[in-house]
């Protein structure tokens, strides 16, 4: 990784909207999954398709349209194998194939790649390029009409993820998309591994952009050519070779997984526990996630939240949980606080140097324990989900409404390290039996409840209890399971034009 030199200029024209919009009222979409059947006529498509860019425009335009690439879809289009291989290892290697991976990722069981529908293998189940199309409402239809025509002479379409609009909720029924770093367009933070004292939602850009310097002040390896390679200037230069014509600018690594949702068995599960007892059951779901169903956090709100406050999704993210160390509130286990712990760069502890001193060099005991939470910017995700298929209220769900429907969620993230983003908080946080000192539970959502190596069960969900042991449940069902996945490359714009032509 290079050192970051200071220069402010963000090229939005050249990113892809996606890494700075949600699409939000484009709630209309469908995620194409296709094969290359001849290169040439792929090539030109992608060298011509009107991408949409992250210039903010008013009004926002009607349709949007996105290109990502996975590794196999660069060789099947033809770029160098030394291109290729300058892309992360976990891109190139793939999501699905390596059994340690999988293990890591929690995709065993019944959610084994064996068993998915797509995402598996080099044959037709592994997309070469996924087109993502947004749409106002009612306009999708014909937009994707126009574009599978324009595909046809390139592509075949292996899968159509469509998705649906349950109106801001995921399928258990809570309100979703509210937390999102806030990427620093701006370049105002300075770039630098300078160490943070507290829970801070400004990330670098860097984080989620190739080319651009990360939290620690460096620019993540990429593919950079020598010019002589892009004859036609199509590249931008690096910013920290300028040497160097880079294929990675703007562009970001994208992750994409069918996540099913068996909203029944969440629903009469909980139900189960809290003796049919309605508020009881609720109270389980929004321990579970760390946020009530209308998103309110477990953990109270910061003051200047409410004077905050015309933007309600800001609002009801101004938090951390300094306020809430034991988990009384919010428990440690609670998707969220797994997903997105917001701690400083040190466990917690006064900003004396005597304490921050033990806390560096490790000598607190409870520091240690805390460590694998600890530095959360380091570890965030920039999330473009979308829920699929028909929606059913947890009131219709605990009568057994919809079972044996697929609904879920298209789980979208970007970020421009797949091993210390994605992975890292799939692995180490949400899948982890051990994390926060915990034992025997994973995520209470998307856990595949398998028991580890050792037989060590990771069924269980605690709860902290304010006067006495915590509260455990056991043998909890598994709610999530895997369909399909892959990582791809969100190319800059320009790179994409670059990777389409005859290189
Ligand atoms: C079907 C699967 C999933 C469901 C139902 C689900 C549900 C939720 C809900 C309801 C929230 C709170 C709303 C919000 O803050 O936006 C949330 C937040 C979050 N989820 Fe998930 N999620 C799922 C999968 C995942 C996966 C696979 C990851 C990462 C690998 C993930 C990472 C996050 C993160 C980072 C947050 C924000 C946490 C914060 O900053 O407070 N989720 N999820």
């Amino acid at each position: 990784m290079g050192a970051a030199s200071a220069t402010a200029a963000v090229e939005l024209e050249d990113i892809q909207g996606l890494v700075r919009f949600a699409y939000k009222r484009h709630t209309e979409a469908v995620f194409l999954l296709l094969r290359v059947t001849d290169r040439v006529a792929a090539r030109a498509w992608l060298a011509r398709a009107v991408i949409t860019n992250a210039v903010t425009r008013e009004p926002a335009p009607s349709t949007a349209l996105q290109v990502a690439l996975t590794s196999g879809g660069l060789r099947a289009l033809g770029v160098a194998d030394d291109i290729i291989g300058s892309f992360s290892s976990e891109f190139v290697e793939g999501m699905a194939g390596d059994p340690s991976r999988s293990r890591r990722l929690g995709d065993e069981g019944a959610s084994d790649p064996t068993r998915w529908q797509w995402g598996w293998g080099s044959g037709e189940r592994m997309p070469h390029v996924a087109v993502l199309l947004y749409a106002l409402p009612g306009l999708l239809h014909g937009l994707q009409q126009t574009i599978e025509a324009q595909l046809r002479a390139g592509f075949e379409i292996t899968g159509r993820l469509t998705t649906s609009n349950l109106g801001g909720t995921e399928p258990f029924g809570f309100v979703d998309g509210i937390s999102q770093p806030e990427l620093d367009w701006s370049r105002r933070r300075p770039a630098g591994d300078v160490m943070q004292r507290s829970y801070l939602n400004l990330s670098c850009l860097g984080e989620y952009l190739l080319g651009y310097p990360n939290e620690y002040g460096l620019y993540t390896p990429r593919p950079l050519l020598e010019p002589h390679r892009d004859p036609q200037g199509i590249l931008l230069r690096a910013e920290d070779a300028p040497g160097s014509c880079d294929v990675g600018r703007n562009g970001s690594y994208l992750v994409l997984r069918q996540l099913r949702q068996d909203v029944p068995g969440f629903w009469q599960a909980l139900d189960r526990y809290a003796g049919g007892v309605a508020s009881r059951r609720e109270q389980l779901a929004s321990a579970m996630v760390g946020r009530k169903l209308d998103g309110q956090p477990l953990v109270a709100l910061q003051s200047s939240a409410a004077a905050a406050g015309d933007d309600p999704q800001a609002s009801l993210n101004a938090f951390d949980y300094r306020s809430d160390p034991q988990g009384l509130r919010c428990p440690l286990g609670a998707h969220i606080r797994r997903a997105n712990p917001r701690n400083a760069d040190l466990p917690p502890g006064g900003n004396g140097l005597v304490s921050t001193l033990v806390r560096i060099l490790g000598f607190d005991s409870h520091a240690r324990e805390q460590d694998l939470v600890a530095s959360t910017r380091f570890h965030r995700l920039l999330r473009r989900g979308r829920e699929y298929g028909p929606g059913v209220t947890p009131t219709e769900a605990l009568t057994g409404a919809g079972a044996g429907e697929d609904r879920g969620l298209h789980f979208l993230c970007l970020g421009a390290n797949l091993q210390r983003q994605f992975e890292f908080v799939q692995d180490a946080w949400l899948m982890s039996a051990k994390f926060d000192g915990m034992r025997e539970e994973s995520d209470p959502l998307l856990g595949n409840r398998l028991p580890l190596g050792s037989a060590m069960p990771t069924d269980r969900f605690s709860a902290a209890q304010p006067n006495g042991p915590s509260q455990r449940l056991t043998g909890l069902p598994q709610f999530v399971t895997v369909l399909g996945g892959a990582y791809f490359f969100l190319p800059g714009i320009r790179a994409l034009r670059y990777l389409s032509s005859a290189i």
